[in-house]
């Protein structure tokens, strides 16, 4: 299609070097979508016969079919999954096929189906996150009152409620929702018409291609538009830090699910067995989403630096950006799914996680808060107390609410019955009312606050 002032073919390995229907045929449905769009608008502006118009849409129709039956016959000599559509096209239709890639170019042509299929993948990251999110908010509700062990450093340091960590990755998810509606948002404008880079002298309406294949408008630079990849790299991005969240919530399963943590029961459905231990129930679908956000990370820096020496305006690496795009994705998209299956069929288990909250002493903040709300002692000075009543605990081989009130009067006189009650996990939880806080009503209202905003199924 390009062989006009060639003599010889291509070396075996440059046809193989050159090549990317492997790849891009993942293409092939954005592909005929802005092959059929611009014909329409090639035959409104009279640039095209109405009786080729009508053929070449025919045509990009049924070649749609064939691809989707499985039907698509790759050939690398020619090279990517535009020369086959259009190929295909030839074999139906003859020379009118060829009237097809007047005023446009492959390089716009790339850019076009490129963005439409990562406009598509936000959208699909979009759905996954909001599955994942319905999953989280009904075991935070299931478990708005169950006490664990809050961390810092992986120490114990005050007690939670399981509904409060949980919701804890929902606001990430929030988060990383808004990032890829945001993407979406700005990529959505067509390169169609930008033609190899210059543009193009036919007259074409580069506003009614846009409007059909669901654009805001054409993009206002030609060079810019078929050399800039900044859309998928926004969805890398988006997907980086999401497979990062993933990551977090997989290892504190991985964690959860160990024999001294015992917090959680792994279901059959998301365990494997070990060839030679048949006592093992391993995490690997948490394992992997933990290894997948490693690739996705590495695709995004892969087409960072694919892009940061080209000059304007298209060059074949450019070619080498679907990879990790459609890696990405796919990993994204796994990962989301396992994630969600895992969370709705996970058996907690409160009672371990209640004990492990009420071991490490994770009141003694709670005793400092009483001495100073009841006792009016600053809260440097009642922090030093507390802590002489944690090593008085230490020192008896007790927890800190297993003291007597002669103990802990022993250590500061100023405490009295009241502050025993304040010991105990559940109102150390009760008491973290403060917006945003631990307490089982607090984590009630985030949960229908967060539920009310599931309903309108729209980003932040
Ligand atoms: N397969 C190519 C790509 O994905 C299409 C654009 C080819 N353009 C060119 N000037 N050779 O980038």
């Amino acid at each position: 299609m390009w062989g006009g002032r060639f003599q010889g073919g291509p070396a075996a390995v440059m046809r193989e070097i050159n090549a990317s229907i492997a790849v891009d045929k993942r293409l092939w449905k954005q592909d005929i979508a802005a092959s059929r769009a611009h014909a329409a608008m090639l035959s409104m502006q009279n640039i095209l016969s109405p009786e080729d118009a009508r053929a070449i849409d025919l045509a990009l129709a049924e070649v749609g079919l064939e691809i989707e039956r499985g039907e698509l016959v790759e050939d690398p000599a020619l090279e990517d999954i535009h020369m086959h559509v259009e190929h295909r096209l030839s074999q139906k239709i003859g020379a009118a096929a060829g009237r097809l890639h007047t005023a446009r170019s492959r390089n716009d042509q790339v850019a076009t189906d490129f963005k439409l299929f990562v406009r598509d993948c936000c959208d699909q990251a979009i759905a996954g996150i909001y599955a994942l999110e319905d999953a989280l908010l009904a075991r935070a509700e299931q478990h708005a009152d169950a006490v664990m062990p809050g961390f810092t450093h992986l120490q114990s340091g005050q007690p939670v409620t399981l509904g409060h960590h949980l919701m804890a990755y929902r606001e990430m998810l929030v988060r990383d929702r808004s990032r890829f509606a945001d993407a979406r948002r700005r990529m959505n404008e067509s390169p169609l018409g930008s033609a190899a880079l210059a543009g193009t002298g036919f007259d074409l309406d580069r506003e009614a291609t846009a409007a059909a294949l669901g654009f805001d408008r054409p993009t206002a630079n030609s060079l810019d538009a078929v050399s800039d990849r900044d859309f998928a790299v926004d969805y890398l991005h988006a997907a980086a830090l999401c497979s990062v969240h993933l990551s977090r919530l997989a290892e504190e399963i991985v964690l959860w699910a160990s024999q001294p943590f015992g917090f959680v029961k792994l279901p059959d459905a998301w365990s494997t067995g070990s060839s030679i231990m048949p006592n093992k129930r391993n995490p690997d679908a948490a394992e992997l989403v933990r290894g997948h956000s490693a690739r996705v990370i590495g695709d995004l820096v892969a087409l960072l630096v694919l892009l940061k020496g080209l000059p304007l305006a298209y060059a074949k690496d450019l070619q080498d950006d679907k990879p990790p795009l459609f890696d990405a994705h796919d990993l994204l998209g796994l990962s989301l799914a396992a994630m969600a299956g895992m969370i709705a069929d996970l058996a907690f288990v409160p009672e371990r996680m209640r004990a492990a909250a009420a071991a490490g002493h994770a009141t003694a903040t709670d005793l400092a808060d009483w001495l100073v709300s009841e006792a009016d002692v600053p809260f440097r000075e009642a922090h030093h107390v507390a802590g002489s009543a944690v090593a008085a605990a230490e020192a008896k081989g007790k927890a800190l609410d297993e003291l007597t009130l002669d103990e802990l009067r022993a250590v500061d006189p100023r405490i009295d019955q009241r502050a025993l009650a304040r010991l105990s996990v559940e109102s150390s939880v009760a008491a973290r009312r403060s917006a945003g806080g631990t307490a089982p009503e607090r984590v009630r209202q985030a949960i229908a606050a967060a539920r009310a905003q599931q309903a309108g199924r729209e980003g932040r």
